[in-house]
């Protein structure tokens, strides 16, 4: 079975075409890579957190994702609105992705302390969001792929126990 993936790159100048997006085709690979993921919508849209909020839900509710990797907009900047349009989408909270993705890249570059990014549950769809930089996407994505599959599982009634060998 293959996991029904978005990959949502959140960046004004990358909608504008200021600046080429990187970040997306970095997690495209990476899922490829892993073979268990189905990319269903690779979209480029603005920091605009309503915009955000509302493909999240299409993403979610219409196309049935099972799960949404965003990437950008998790900083401080004035226009950087991603957890928040995330958060707003959320019916669940999982904040333990995100936390992982920190405690990782703490020990890449202590600025990972500005990485604002959240990982939520909208009913059965995990939705995860990733900093902006292709660095920063593959090392965090790296380190959590191995989890998700477990983890969406769980989600979609699948997987049962969590006993046996810690994987
Ligand atoms: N996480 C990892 N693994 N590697 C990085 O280089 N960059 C940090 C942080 N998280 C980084 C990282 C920096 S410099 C910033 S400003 C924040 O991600 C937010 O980045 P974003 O605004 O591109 O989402």
């Amino acid at each position: 079975m293959k996991w029904k993936t978005a990959i949502i790159t959140v960046s004004d100048s990358g909608f504008q075409g200021t600046r080429e997006d990187k970040s997306g085709p970095m997690i495209r690979r990476l899922l490829e890579e892993a073979g268990e993921y189905e990319i269903i919508r690779e979209e480029l849209v603005p920091d605009d957190q309503e915009k955000l909020e509302e493909v999240l839900c299409t993403c979610a509710d219409t196309e049935g994702a099972d799960l949404i990797l965003t990437t950008g907009g998790t900083g401080f900047s004035k226009r950087d609105r991603t957890p928040e349009a995330t958060m707003n989408t959320a019916t669940r909270n999982a904040p333990g992705i995100a936390e992982a993705m920190r405690a990782l890249s703490l020990r890449v570059t202590p600025r990972a302390m500005l990485s604002r990014g959240a990982s939520v549950i909208r009913n059965e769809t995990l939705i995860v969001n990733l900093p902006g930089s292709p660095k920063a996407v593959k090392e965090c994505l790296e380190f959590i792929l191995p989890s998700l599959p477990h983890g969406l599982g769980i989600l979609k009634g699948l997987d049962g126990e969590c006993g046996g060998t810690a994987s």
